[in-house]
């Protein structure tokens, strides 16, 4: 049973909503920045602080690779995680990527007030322009969910059954082989 990946924008959703998918499927759920933060005993702002944005990408691929040797697991990455293609490829191969979508309206309202991610810190000129350079990275993704103007239980059914639809589809295709 492959992976599900969850990738997107900071503040889109993707621990939250992972964290719920997991449950509702009886999966384990884990959280890349979560198990960077368990390896190196910092958080990410801390990686960010005392050792630079480099540090944290290498630390993010380790744990990438290794989570996409696993199986029957939700995942959500962070948001650059996909930024690397290495890391999406590995994603991919073992798992069935969704990328969760947000304007930069709803993100802001979500996690604007918020100091823990070092690269929300500029002006919202700097965090939009970021958001906008990212898009063409998430639409690679294999499903696409937008959640701006969802609750995470609304995003939840929508994916299950998106994987619904993914998993009779696979069905009818292997028995056609
Ligand atoms: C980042 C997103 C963060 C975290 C780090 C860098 C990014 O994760 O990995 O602050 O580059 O977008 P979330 O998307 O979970 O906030």
């Amino acid at each position: 049973m492959r992976n599900i990946v969850l990738i997107g924008f900071m503040g889109t959703g993707k621990s939250t909503v992972g964290k719920r998918l997991a449950q509702s499927l009886s999966w384990n759920f884990v959280d890349t920045d979560c198990e960077i933060g368990e390896v190196t005993s910092l958080s990410v702002s801390e990686i960010f602080r005392r050792h630079g944005e480099t540090r944290f990408r290498s630390e993010e691929s380790i744990v990438v690779t290794r989570l996409s040797q696993q199986e029957q697991l939700v995942i959500a990455t962070g948001g650059g995680t996909v930024l690397n293609p290495l890391n999406l490829s590995a994603l991919a191969k073992n798992g069935i990527v969704i990328a969760l979508h947000a304007s930069l309206e709803a993100i802001l309202s979500r996690i604007g007030h918020k100091n823990d991610r070092p690269l929300l810190k500029g002006p919202r000129e700097a965090i939009e322009k970021l958001w906008s350079e990212r898009q063409n990275v998430y639409v690679q993704a294999d499903y696409i969910v937008d959640t701006s103007q969802k609750n995470v239980d609304e995003v939840v059914k929508e994916i299950l059954l998106l994987l619904e639809r993914v998993m009779k589809d696979e069905l009818s295709n292997a028995a056609k082989d």
